[in-house]
């Protein structure tokens, strides 16, 4: 199992905790040119900064981790950079899935997944398969992943229904919409996290983002800490959250 840092988790206020912390991974590439090192060794420190978050989350409780890495647009790579990142996932999820299993973490993927090669579509399908049945925290990792494309997926499912003569076009509700994305089942963003300074989305969960806090760091991913992690956690527990209501 892994230890739990009691000082840090003890700073977060356990009433005031998001359910869903989804984060952007960004500044590999910055990170590791900025130490005159090519962008790949970014991606590998960034494995590391992965798993010592996760960790934190699985020591907090935290119900859903959900972490972008690689978007629908990342294609627009160079080929080198793009097999490094495959290779990457690969390796990560081989080493790591049975400590994420003996820690009860459920592993998910949104995204596409089906240009990848089938030996990474087996270790995807393997990992899910492993974890299904664990209680912990919900990890979503977004890979081959675009909020736009989702959303048109699940458009796409509902049409198909609708196609069939299963559904009227008038049913089509906003729950009945969210069954059909990668995150059915699952609760809102409450927090998003997005590290080495930009301030943009850049496609990420653009539906389950509505009503989320947005929260920003110039630190690279790669010197992304628990404690940089739980500070923004703590922040998370000083805002007011109106979904559109007044405060009463
Ligand atoms: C995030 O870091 C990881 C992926 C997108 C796969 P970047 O690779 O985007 O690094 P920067 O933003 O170019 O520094
Ligand atoms: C978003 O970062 C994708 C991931 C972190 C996986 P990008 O680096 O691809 O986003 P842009 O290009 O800066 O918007
Ligand atoms: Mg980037």
């Amino acid at each position: 199992m892994w230890e739990s840092d009691g000082d840090l988790l003890a700073r977060v206020d356990k009433n005031k905790m998001p359910r869903h912390v989804a984060i952007i991974m960004d500044g590999n590439g910055r990170w590791a040119n900025g130490l005159g090192l090519l962008r790949n060794a970014g991606h590998l420190a960034g494995v590391k900064t992965l798993k010592n978050i996760l960790k934190t989350a699985v020591n907090l409780k935290l119900e859903v981790l959900t972490v972008y890495a690689f978007s629908t647009e990342n294609w627009k790579r160079p080929h080198s950079e793009v097999d490094f990142l495959m290779n990457l996932f690969s390796e990560y999820l081989e080493r790591e899935k049975l400590e994420m299993h003996e820690n009860n973490v459920r592993i998910k993927f949104l995204g596409r997944t089906e240009d990848f090669s089938p030996a990474l579509q087996n270790l995807i399908h393997d990992s899910i398969e492993l974890m299904k049945n664990n209680t912990g925290v919900i990890f979503n990792v977004a890979a081959d992943y675009g909020g736009q494309d989702e959303i048109v997926r699940a458009a796409q499912k509902l049409a198909q229904r609708v196609a069939n003569g299963e559904l009227s076009p008038e049913n089509i509700s906003t729950q009945l919409f969210e069954n059909e994305l990668d995150t059915a089942g699952q609760p809102p963003v409450d927090l998003l996290i997005r590290t080495s300074g930009d301030l943009r989305v850049s496609n990420f969960l653009l539906w389950q983002v509505a009503y989320a806090e947005f929260w920003f760091t110039d630190t690279p991913w790669p010197s992304f800490t628990p404690e940089e992690f739980v500070s923004a956690l703590v922040d998370f527990g000083k805002r007011t959250r109106r979904f559109g209501a007044l405060n009463t």
